[in-house]
């Protein structure tokens, strides 16, 4: 297929690029200037002068806690801008592929959530990937699309835990790291592989994308160090000892069962952890 990515610079969006080509697609990956998801006109301009037969759209505001000081930038670009994204798909015919988040729900449910639980985010980032969702399956709908919920994305550069994790241990030899928040650590490049394998199958809908098994952040922390060969002190600590503007759901474990059973078995989360800690050694 001829793909059209946005949001080219993103950690996930550079291994969608890098492995299209191995999948048999062809790839047009316009940078952020070039392409801002943002601007409805010259996306459609883009869209009709590419003529891509699917758009994968990595583009998203990510940063947690500033989105409580900024909601209208995070609600422009999580909510309403893949609203008017999914009905230019429509518009032209082409399938759409979105990733929402874990951050949709409250971390209340003491159990792992399933694609059809009731959304609740507890924070504005949340809020703002839950009106993507609605807007993308009220514009463009299921069958000619596909949205895959993540969780912890870690991947190349430096947005992401564990890179801050690696600045961190070279600084301190004692770490505090909180032991109640808990989710699924997802790489980058099986994020990118599963969404080929997706595509290929001709799935459509909603899925959680997540690798198996669940951690708290102390937990990744202390296995992403012993994959590093590396052992500062990780003490520790709940949420509050580290107040931040927007809260946290505490328990957001997704299952991937429905994947799964499309897909084939998942590997644990610590495969992904360790091939990163291997790709960032070497
Ligand atoms: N990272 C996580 O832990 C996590 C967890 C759950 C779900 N997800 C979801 O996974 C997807 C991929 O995330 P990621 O981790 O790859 O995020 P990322 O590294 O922050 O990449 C997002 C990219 O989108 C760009 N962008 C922002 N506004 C844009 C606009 N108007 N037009 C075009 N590009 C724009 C950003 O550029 P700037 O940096 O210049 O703003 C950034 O390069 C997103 O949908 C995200 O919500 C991520």
């Amino acid at each position: 297929m001829r793909i059209l990515v946005i949001g080219s610079a993103g950690q996930l969006a550079k291994e969608i690029i890098a492995l299209g080509p191995a999948f048999g697609h062809e790839i047009i990956a316009p940078g952020e200037k070039e392409l801002d998801l943002t601007a409805r006109d010259s996306l459609a301009a883009i869209l009709e002068q590419k003529a891509p037969e699917a758009v994968i759209n990595c583009a998203a505001y990510n940063q947690v806690d500033k989105a409580e000081e900024n909601p209208e930038l995070a609600m422009e670009i999580n909510g309403y801008a893949v609203g008017r994204l999914a009905a230019l798909c429509r518009a032209m015919g082409i399938f759409l592929v979105h990733y929402g988040s874990d951050y949709v729900f409250d971390g209340q449910k003491e159990d792992f959530y399933q694609e059809d639980d009731a959304l609740n985010p507890i924070n504005v980032y949340g809020k703002s990937k839950a009106l993507g969702e609605e807007l993308l399956a009220k514009e463009l709908g299921p069958e000619r699309s596909l949205l895959f919920r993540l969780s912890w994305v870690f991947g190349r550069g430096p947005q992401n835990f564990l890179y801050k994790l690696s600045g961190w241990a070279q600084k301190q030899a004692k770490l505090k790291v909180v032991y109640d928040q808990i989710s699924v650590p997802t790489y980058t490049v099986h994020v990118a592989s599963w969404t080929y394998k997706a595509l290929a199958a001709g799935l459509t809908g909603l899925y959680h994308m997540v690798p198996s098994g669940y951690a708290s952040r102390y937990e990744v922390a202390r296995y992403y160090f012993s994959c590093l060969g590396l052992s500062p002190l990780v003490l520790p600590v709940p949420s509050d000892y580290f107040p931040t503007a927007a809260r946290r759901p505490l328990f957001t474990a997704m299952s991937n069962e429905k994947l799964v059973q499309k897909l084939g078995a998942l590997p644990e989360w610590q495969i992904g952890v360790r091939e990163y800690s291997e790709h960032i050694s070497g």
